[in-house]
């Protein structure tokens, strides 16, 4: 960029050209009209239409920070994946979003936090495109557009409603889990530095044997988990509502680094079928007595970005970015993603969004994808397709698929088989009965029955009572005694 005083250098045209103006349009005579043969004011207007990228449809607020992942334990026996080798350091981009809020909603709302990892290995980039819970609303991806639907705002009002969030998770009863989860304080997290940060699905690893685990990923924050109340995050809506992108940016630029300490949970590839939950859905989480954590190493978050467009708004994570050693699971919400968020990408970035410089691999690119808009990379004259003739590598596995799993069976639309011990409400009544303190209880009583409050239809209030009941019955009580369902309310489909 030139250093030199505006008024020396000026500006430029787009195509580099010394810019006539900034201030006036060429106009007939000082008080106009203009003409459309001012290529510069006709540029300026043209692109400023189309300065906007369509936002995220889920997780369309956010913002974040480059930082590195160290390795410091040594988990070779699990995966052979370079970027988890003892001593490697590698460089990384973590993405914090609510979920169901617009790009200018506020940070505070209740809901889940996005917690979307790039890293940018010598093997490729692996993404771990995960949130700060380790669970989620349901287990088969056909559901995941109703279910954000029913968070975003109802078409003829266009406004968010309780009515259709509790109706939804009413008649989705695997909802419990999660819904418990954001209801208590974690829904709420102080700050993303006060807050861990889950895969929350269940991936493979694989080692240099070729054995091979299913894994679960844990970024537990150092900063201590902080919450806000119920009503220090309504009063940071309406005086700060960028409160968490602001909070993030200053620490890193005040030279406060945020860290989290990385472990797996491993679970043995033959334990799976007979595990007590069926370890690939994803509204359960594994016993930390049945499988402890395991220490792999630390993840801090030490640069802000310099552009927020280019590097937060441009940047593209998805579950399908995996590399050698790690691999996905039959967790049906996984494989849906796998499509969803490279296709989310090409529309909304565009097709060549992995060429941008904060998508681009470390790791050299040598692929058979050519042209499309915004072409950046190309190959010269190299030959376009494979197999060829003239020296162009092209790639041939075979059989030999490591990070995959073996299946014989008949195709079919069914829910999941069910372990011994699952069920759509039991971990969500452990975690309200034996993780939350009496005070988190007490708190959530009232956060319950103020968001039940908000309900406009008398049977979805009933189920939604009822839905609480299950989970917990001494909390399902007390949210009845303040929102008070009629005994007509109960609806037939909770009969
Ligand atoms: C079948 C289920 C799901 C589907 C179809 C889905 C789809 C999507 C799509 C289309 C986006 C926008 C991507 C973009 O425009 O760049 C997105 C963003 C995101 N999703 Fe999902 N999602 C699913 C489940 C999940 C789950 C289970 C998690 C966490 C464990 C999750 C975490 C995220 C995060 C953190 C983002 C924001 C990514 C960023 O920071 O750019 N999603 N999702």
């Amino acid at each position: 960029m030139p250093s030199m005083h505006p008024e020396e250098s000026g500006s430029t045209t787009g195509w580099g050209a010394p810019a006539p103006s900034d201030q006036n349009s060429l106009t007939a005579g000082p008080n106009g009209p203009i003409f459309l043969h001012d290529g510069h004011f006709v540029d300026q207007m043209a692109h400023f239409n189309r300065q906007n990228v369509p936002e995220r449809l889920p997780h369309a607020k956010g913002s974040s920070a480059f930082g590195r992942l160290t390795i410091t334990e040594d988990v070779s026996a699990f995966t052979r994946a370079a970027v988890f080798q003892k001593n490697t350091t590698t460089k990384a981009l973590v993405r914090f979003s609510t979920v169901a809020g617009e790009l200018g909603s506020p940070d505070t709302w209740r809901d889940i936090r996005g917690f979307s990892m790039k890293f940018y290995t010598s093997e490729g980039n692996l993404d771990i495109v995960g949130n700060h819970t380790p669970i989620f609303f349901v287990r088969d991806p056909m559901k995941f557009p109703h279910f954000i639907r029913s968070q975003k705002r109802q078409p003829d009002t266009g406004l968010r409603d309780a009515t259709m969030q509790w109706d939804f998770c009413s008649l989705s009863p695997e909802t419990s889990h999660q819904v418990a989860y954001i209801m208590g304080p974690r829904g709420l997290p102080r700050t993303w530095r006060h807050m861990n940060g889950y895969g929350s699905n269940t991936f493979m690893w694989v080692n240099a044997g070729g054995e091979r685990f299913w894994i679960k990923y844990h970024f537990h924050t150092q900063q201590g988990m902080e919450y806000l109340s119920n009503s220090e995050a309504e009063a940071l809506s309406g005086t700060d509502s960028d409160f968490h992108r602001r909070d993030l940016f200053e620490a890193i630029r005040a030279g406060d680094a945020p860290r989290w300490s990385f472990s797996v949970q491993v679970m043995p590839d033959e334990e799976a079928a007979s595990y007590r939950f069926n370890p690939f859905d994803l509204t359960k989480t594994w016993s930390h007595r049945d499988y402890p954590l395991i220490p792999v190493g630390e993840l801090i978050l030490d640069t802000n970005p310099e552009n927020h467009f280019a590097q937060i708004e441009q940047a593209a994570f998805s579950p399908a970015n995996l590399v050698p050693g790690v691999g996905l699971s039959p967790d049906k919400m996984l494989l849906g993603r796998v499509f969803a968020y490279g296709d989310a990408q090409r529309y909304r970035i565009g097709p060549n969004f992995m060429q941008l410089p904060v998508n681009r691999p470390v790791a050299p690119v040598q692929t058979y994808q050519f042209d499309g808009p915004m072409t950046y990379d190309h190959t010269r004259d190299l030959p376009r397709y494979a197999p060829n003739s003239f020296d162009r590598p092209w790639s041939d596995k075979g059989a030999d698929l490591e990070e995959s799993w073996a299946t014989d069976t008949e195709i079919v639309r069914a829910a999941y088989e069910l372990h011994s011990e699952d069920d759509d409400f039991g971990q969500a009544g452990t975690l309200v009965r034996d993780i939350f303190t009496a005070e988190e209880r007490e708190d959530l009583v009232y956060t319950v029955a103020g968001a039940l409050g908000r309900i406009r239809h008398d049977g979805v209030l009933g189920r939604a009572v009822e839905y609480w009941r299950k989970i917990d019955p001494a909390t399902g009580d007390r949210v009845a005694q303040i929102v008070k369902p009629s005994d007509e309310d109960r609806p037939a489909a909770a009969e």
